[in-house]
């Protein structure tokens, strides 16, 4: 898995339970010790980057190892953080008799579906934009979900709605510098701040559909239903042009668990999802992880997964 990590960014992706968080943090601390600076950003509300390095993180970035920081955002936080941030933006340019009917409506547009997803991809787009710089590697324990594949794959779309909206502006914009101010172009703090978004947006947009920038890994373990669902969310992905480049297949019976008949037989049902894998992915770089005998619920543990990664 040599190549990964020349990325500057990298997704982890799968369904619930498969090892998501053991085996991004498992890379990301490889990453460190390889003496890439990396930054490990968790975005699942059940946070178990805390547990796995035995250190409170949250919303602000925490040094972890010599070389590695974690960073915990929560969708409902960044929700509320937009919405106040979209309030502030809006407050003095509407006038004061509407601000009320304006923050109930924003206030209603923040429980409507969608929008803690919007809010959470409108932070991942200012950590990459942010961080990248301060970073050699930033690793997002999660993958972009259906939603966030759509904001990422409409962009034309967005792109036109809010070019749309900003010539609608200029141009009021031009008829009222001609009456008001002898010509002399107006201010228009509304125009300004749909345009930073825009280039923001942008820019992000840039940085994650670059193949060669941006990875995408896919968890599943050896069982019917995560190979399925890893199945469509590639293809998902894929229709975006976003290229999954390689499988974690985890928690896969270790040779020395013996050959009792029961193990036998998870042995026997294993080698038959290990095949469909293979088959179904086969032009996928694929990492395979044992399964051990306890939960990955401490560093050493971790340390285990990690080596799989440098070896
Ligand atoms: N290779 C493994 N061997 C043993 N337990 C594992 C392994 N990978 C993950 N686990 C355990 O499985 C559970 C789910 O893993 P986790 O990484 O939290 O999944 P996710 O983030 O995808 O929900 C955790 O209890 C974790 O300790
Ligand atoms: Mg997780």
């Amino acid at each position: 898995m040599e190549n990964l990590f020349s990325f500057d960014i990298v997704f982890f992706g799968g369904k619930g339970g498969v090892g998501k968080s053991t085996s991004s943090s498992a890379f990301a601390l490889a990453a460190a010790k390889k003496r890439k600076k990396t930054l490990l950003v968790s975005t699942d509300p059940a946070h178990n980057l805390s547990d796995l390095f035995d250190e409170e993180i949250g919303d602000k970035k925490r040094k972890l190892t010599d070389c590695l920081w974690g960073l915990e955002i929560s969708p409902e936080n960044e929700s509320r953080r937009y919405i106040n941030q979209v309030k502030d933006n809006l407050k003095g340019l509407v006038k004061s008799h509407m601000a009320e009917e304006v923050n109930r409506q924003i206030d209603m547009a923040a429980v409507s579906p969608g929008s803690e997803e919007a809010a959470l991809f409108d932070r991942l787009v200012e950590i990459v934009l942010d961080e990248k710089e301060n970073f050699d590697l930033i690793v997002f324990d999660t993958a972009p979900t259906g939603h966030t594949v759509r904001l990422l794959s409409l962009p034309e779309l967005m792109e036109a709605w809010i070019e749309g909206m900003l010539q609608r502006r200029q141009s009021i914009n031009e008829n009222y510098s001609q009456w008001l101010n002898d010509g002399e172009p107006v201010d228009d703090p509304i125009y300004r701040v749909l345009m930073n978004r825009k280039d923001k947006f942008s820019a992000a947009r840039k940085v994650l559909m670059d193949n060669k920038r941006t990875a995408y890994i896919y968890v599943l373990v050896p069982e019917k239903l995560p190979i399925a669902e890893t199945k469509r969310a590639v293809k998902l992905l894929e229709k975006t042009e976003l290229r999954v480049n390689a499988l974690v297949v985890n928690k896969c019976m270790p040779v020395h668990a013996g050959d009792s008949e029961f193990i036998q037989k998870r042995r026997n049902q294993e080698k038959r999802y290990l095949t469909q894998i293979e088959e179904m992915f086969s032009s996928r770089e694929k990492l395979y992880l044992p399964l051990l005998a306890e939960d990955i619920s401490s560093r050493e543990a971790l340390e285990t997964i990690m080596s799989c990664f440098l070896e």
